[in-house]
């Protein structure tokens, strides 16, 4: 069985000026090398969910493990280490003054002897394809560079899992496919855990596993295929469907029966090609 890397039960949160919790009563599990996406409307919570879950903030009632640490107050050094977070604004994210800076700062920190530190700045950046770039600074770069630098500094760490939340939505198209192509790779290569937290649901249908968040409480959670079955519900929640399931719901409103859920064009239109074209 996968081991479980982070272990939320029964977690709510209300912040001290608000008259709703943030989150209400929120239990869910990460497997070690799964890619968790989580989905929900503005203000359903995801965010405050990061939050807790490297210790910005506790819970007032649940608890949390990561990496079978409980947190707490004196869990929460060790528990920032094996949790990297990666937040949506790229530029508030760079506090060094060169590429390589940046990716050193945290290990500077942590206090890494200087020859590892250099090793591990160039390998993290180069995780990333961006060894190019050693001593470029930082207006130089694109989003989608900023935001790979800032996965570095984080690689560089070396993390049990990777939070971004929300990492994507300030990038052009380029850059998203850019940081979502990286993440993929490093997933892959690494065997590294990532939830990622995306308004995206395009982005979201290839993760491993979706939960979707709705007003602080996990409304559904399953694989993309089955989240994505509930298009008219999520819909109503507030959320923007990919493209082939919109097609394909309007295909199925008229009579055309798809064997399974698509989740991409291309299988869609494999699909239609196949089973729905007579020549
Ligand atoms: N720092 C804060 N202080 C007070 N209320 C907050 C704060 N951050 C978020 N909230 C409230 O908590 C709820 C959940 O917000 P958030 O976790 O940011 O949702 P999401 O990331 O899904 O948009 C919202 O009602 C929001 O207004
Ligand atoms: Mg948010």
């Amino acid at each position: 069985m996968a081991k479980q890397l982070v272990k939320l039960e029964h977690v709510t949160y209300q912040y001290d000026d608000q008259e709703t919790p943030a989150l209400k009563d929120v239990s869910l599990e990460v497997q070690e090398g799964e890619w968790l996406a989580i989905v929900g409307h503005n203000g359903s919570g995801k965010s405050t969910l990061a939050r807790i879950l490297n210790g910005l903030l506790f819970p007032q009632h649940g608890s949390v493990m990561v990496c079978g640490h409980e947190l707490n107050e004196e869990s929460i050094w060790e528990i920032r280490k094996s949790i990297g977070m990666v937040f949506q604004n790229p530029d508030n994210q760079f506090v060094g003054t060169t590429v390589q800076d940046d990716v050193a700062f945290g290990l500077e920190n942590g206090g890494i002897p200087p020859v590892e530190m250099r090793e591990r700045v160039k390998d993290a950046l180069s995780k990333v394809k961006m060894d190019q770039f050693l001593d470029q600074e930082p207006h130089h770069l694109s989003g989608g560079q900023k935001q790979r630098v800032a996965i570095a500094g984080i690689l560089a760490l070396r993390p049990a899992i990777i939070v971004l939340d929300e990492a994507t939505s300030m990038l052009d198209p380029r850059g998203r496919e850019e940081v979502f192509q990286t993440v993929l790779e490093l997933k892959e290569r690494e065997n590294l855990t990532v939830l990622s937290i995306t308004h995206d649901l395009e982005e979201a249908a290839k993760a491993d596993r979706i939960i979707v968040m709705n007003r602080g409480k996990v409304y559904r959670s399953g694989t993309p295929e089955e989240v994505f079955r509930l298009a008219e519900e999520l819909i109503r929640l507030g959320l923007d469907i990919p493209f082939p399931v919109k097609i394909s719901k309007m295909l199925r409103e008229k009579g055309i029966d798809l064997s399974r859920q698509f989740l991409s064009e291309e299988e869609l239109v494999a699909e239609l090609w196949t089973s729905h074209c007579s020549m």
